[in-house]
């Protein structure tokens, strides 16, 4: 079939099996390039099949030639209808992984079930023994609690007052301001049981349980601080308390895998277009600022980039500097205090008159597109595709 997009919203319905190919293919020859010192062996990346995830999955693949096996809820393609674009990123990942003798393997379903978490660890016990590393990126809308079947719903809002400011439909390039009404009730509760750390640390217990864990262990989950011009909303928001929960979490873990000297990591990352970001509102017209200065300065990064710095340079490099409350920063470069002050700067003069010139509108688009393989350099799109393509390494 000839696939286009088709969006509602910051959401694209369909995607391209040959664009998200060219995509991963793209990922791998970065990775090659600059492959990983000492990196992990034996790799499950929750989260694996877009984003961070996907990114962290190929840096440890094709960076330090790491088995690895990834977790991630996608919709399968059917007669007519595409898959879901992180279907197609790991159908690409593991054929190419298995062409180049790498072990890789995935499951499809809920992350937050006792079921996948049962099958993810029968599959390690079996093929891998004991894993040295797991990446924990997910990034979902909601919840159900697995032993209580509970289903929560996290919401992006600002705690105690409206918060206002301007936004951009990325499409339209249309700037305009919103309005965004303050949590209530149990928001801020759900919230963090959705996109906390409580499943992180329920992973990690059940995998420690069951000694499938290497001495040195590490386990990173990432998270997002930003500026100030997003702080109502982000961080001192619903998802802001529901990071501040899973930065804590990262304690309980190191604590709870002493014995192994194992580590619990979060890595505050850089704001970039995903399927995740592009939902929260300010964020599209405050990227598509920094884009432009970051691009300005050679230091824009996308999410390869981004964990293959990560890797070199923080978790497998001689000496890991945290912050003072812990964390990893791989957003040093988006947190400078000229890159902030330039946005800034940019931001008061944004209009949707202005933007296409001072900010990068047209990069925050290209990236949303390549998001669902659509837009990529050297793609046909006119060309009839099989939409029906099958992940090699699927577990039933
Ligand atoms: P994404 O939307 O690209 O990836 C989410 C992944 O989670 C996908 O693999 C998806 O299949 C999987 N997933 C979602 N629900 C699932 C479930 N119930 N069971 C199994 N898999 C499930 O998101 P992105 O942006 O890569 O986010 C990953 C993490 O990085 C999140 O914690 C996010 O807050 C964080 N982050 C994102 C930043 C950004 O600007 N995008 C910046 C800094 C941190």
């Amino acid at each position: 079939m000839i696939i286009e997009p088709r969006t509602r919203g910051f959401i694209c319905l369909t995607s391209h099996p040959v664009g998200c190919e060219q995509n991963v293919l793209n990922q791998i020859d970065y990775i090659k390039s600059n492959p990983v010192a000492n990196g992990p062996k034996k790799v499950l990346v929750i989260g694996a099949s877009t984003g961070f995830g996907l990114a962290s999955r190929i840096t440890s693949a094709y960076g330090s030639n790491a088995s690895t096996i990834g977790v991630f809820f996608e919709k399968p393609p059917t007669e007519g209808r595409p898959a879901s674009p992180g279907w197609y990123n790991s159908a690409a990942f593991e054929a190419q992984a298995h062409k180049d003798g790498l072990y890789a393997k995935s499951i499809n379903g809920d992350a937050f079930s006792n079921e996948i978490k049962a099958q993810t660890l029968k599959l390690i016990q079996d093929d891998l023994g004991k894993i040295d590393m797991v990446i924990y990126s997910l990034a979902s809308p909601v919840r159900t609690h697995p032993d209580t079947g509970e289903r929560f719903k996290s919401v992006l809002k600002p705690i105690g007052e409206t918060f206002t400011n301007n936004t951009v439909d990325f499409h339209t390039g249309v700037v305009k301001e919103i309005s965004i009404e303050p949590c209530s009730g149990d928001d801020i509760d759900n919230t963090i049981a959705v996109m906390g750390g409580e499943d992180w640390k329920m992973w990690i217990d059940l995998l420690k349980s069951a000694d499938v864990l290497s001495e040195d262990f590490k386990t990173v989950a990432y998270s997002y601080i930003g500026p100030s011009l997003t702080e109502a909303v982000y961080r001192k928001g619903t998802i802001g308390r529901a990071k501040d929960h899973l930065e804590a979490t990262a304690f309980e873990i190191t604590d709870s895998l002493k014995d192994i000297n194992g580590k619990g990591y979060v890595s505050v990352n850089k704001a970039l277009v995903t399927q995740a970001s592009s939902a929260i509102p300010v964020i599209p017209l405050y990227i598509s600022l920094l884009y432009k200065v970051m691009k300005e300065e050679g230091i824009h990064e996308g999410c390869i980039e981004q964990i293959e710095r990560l890797f070199n340079e923080r978790l497998y490099a001689e000496d890991l500097q945290l912050d003072e409350q812990g964390r990893i920063r791989v957003d040093d470069w988006e947190m400078r205090d000229d890159i902030q002050a330039k946005v800034l700067e940019l931001w008061k003069e944004a209009t949707t008159e202005t933007l296409p010139n001072i900010g990068d509108l047209d990069g925050y688009k290209t990236d949303f597109f390549n998001l669902f393989g659509f837009n990529v350099d050297g793609v046909d799109y006119d060309k009839d595709v099989n939409e029906m393509v099958a992940i090699p390494g699927l577990q039933e």
